[in-house]
């Protein structure tokens, strides 16, 4: 059996799942159950995830670190080609498509947060452009999360290894031949 290492800590888990749980209350709230009680509280548990998620990215773990994973974009560009010929390397932490894709999501979630908030102030409550702002912001973070997860399920199977129970666990298989990270 091939040998496992730590990737993902604690933090970075407990922000993932709880980030998706706020960001999914948040979107419930507005559009299927219209309970705006419980829509703001899920809005700022979201951001306030959001900018823990950011700071750790500065000082926390090995593969936590914005450093470790955010490539430039030629090299980005190049990563993408070798997914579209299906030769991409496995990456063990985040790989150069998914660590942009992690910083767009954040920005969005960040900036539809930041929108509804707006929309709660005396200077833009009612005001139509940010009303509209929120709402693109919205509707941009859930198809990021679809690529998100299209994404998730495409390394998996190109790479034979459970992704998601990795962000569970936090573990993943040790590097070996070409193997990134
Ligand atoms: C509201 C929904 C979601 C949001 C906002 C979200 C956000 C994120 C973020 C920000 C990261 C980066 C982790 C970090 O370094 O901090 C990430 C990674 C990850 N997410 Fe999600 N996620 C969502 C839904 C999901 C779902 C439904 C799954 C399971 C299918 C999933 C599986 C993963 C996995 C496996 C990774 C690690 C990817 C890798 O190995 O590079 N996510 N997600
Ligand atoms: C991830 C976070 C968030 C998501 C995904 C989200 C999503 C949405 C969606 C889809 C709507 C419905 C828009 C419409 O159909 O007109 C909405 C409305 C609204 N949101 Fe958010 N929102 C988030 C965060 C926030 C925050 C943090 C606040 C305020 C503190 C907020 C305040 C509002 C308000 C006041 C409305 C009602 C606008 C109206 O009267 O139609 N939202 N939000």
């Amino acid at each position: 059996m091939k040998p496992f290492i730590p990737v993902w800590d604690v933090l970075i888990r407990l922000a993932h799942w709880s980030l998706m749980l706020a960001v999914t209350l948040a979107w419930l709230s507005a559009e299927v159950f219209g309970w705006f009680a419980m829509h703001e509280p899920a809005g700022y548990a979201a951001i306030t995830i959001v900018v823990v998620r950011v700071l750790w990215g500065f000082v926390g773990s090995r593969y936590a670190r914005f450093k470790q994973f955010m490539q430039r974009p030629s090299a980005t560009w190049r990563y993408a080609w070798t997914v579209l010929r299906g030769h991409a390397p496995r990456y063990v932490g985040h790989n150069p498509l998914g660590g942009w894709m992690i910083m767009v999501l954040l920005s969005s979630i960040a900036l539809t947060c930041v929108t509804g908030w707006l929309f709660t102030t005396d200077m833009f409550w009612g005001d139509p452009l940010v009303h509209l702002l929120h709402n693109v912001f919205a509707w941009t973070v859930l198809v990021l999360i679809t690529l998100h997860v299209v994404g998730v399920a495409h390394a998996s199977r190109a790479h034979h290894e459970n992704l998601v129970s990795a962000m569970i666990t936090g573990r993943k298989p040790a590097p070996e031949g070409d193997d990134c990270g």
